[in-house]
């Protein structure tokens, strides 16, 4: 089975638990990136705007998911929903399967609801607090089992 592991991350937390996924499956793994600036306080409350608002911004990637038999989608909680990148990625992409992981502070709100109507079905979900990344190798291993 062909994988592909796909995220973003402001921060680097989704990024280090879609790094640990395409480990565990030898996936290829593409990292969107979002143009808008999103440092300081005011990149910061952009960010929790535009989640809010389910504004699209400009993204660059590389892989195209619909090459692939699964694409495991990563995104951090952004005000309860999806972050504006992984937003735009799902509205310009087609897919075959899907899968979805999200970091949060304490709960994942909408996001998977919201990936859902935006891609397909997902074949598993897995959501992270990112206080527990460091101790999350065991709950990456059994999310990844789904595709073996
Ligand atoms: C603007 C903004 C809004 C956020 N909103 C939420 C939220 O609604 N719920 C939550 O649990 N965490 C929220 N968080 C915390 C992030 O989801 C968390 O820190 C995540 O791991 C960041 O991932 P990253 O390092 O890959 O960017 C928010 C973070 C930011 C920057």
């Amino acid at each position: 089975m062909k994988i592909l592991v796909v995220f973003y991350s402001r921060t680097g937390n989704t990024r280090r638990v879609g790094e640990e996924i395409a480990k565990n499956l030898n996936a290829d793994i593409d990292e969107i990136i979002d143009k808008k600036k999103r440092n300081g306080i005011i990149g910061w409350l952009g960010c929790g705007r535009d989640a809010l608002f389910k504004k699209l911004t400009e993204i660059e990637n590389k892989k195209r998911p619909e090459e692939y038999d699964v694409a495991i989608i990563g995104t951090p909680v952004w005000a309860g929903t999806i972050s504006s990148a992984i937003r735009t990625y799902l509205l310009q992409n087609k897919f075959n399967k899907t899968a979805f992981f999200c970091t949060c502070g304490g709960d994942k709100g909408k996001t998977f609801n919201e990936m859902e109507k935006l891609s397909t079905k997902p074949q598993a979900v897995l959501e992270l607090k990112y206080k527990e990344i460091n101790e999350c190798k065991g709950k990456i291993k059994s999310f990844c089992q789904t595709f073996r």
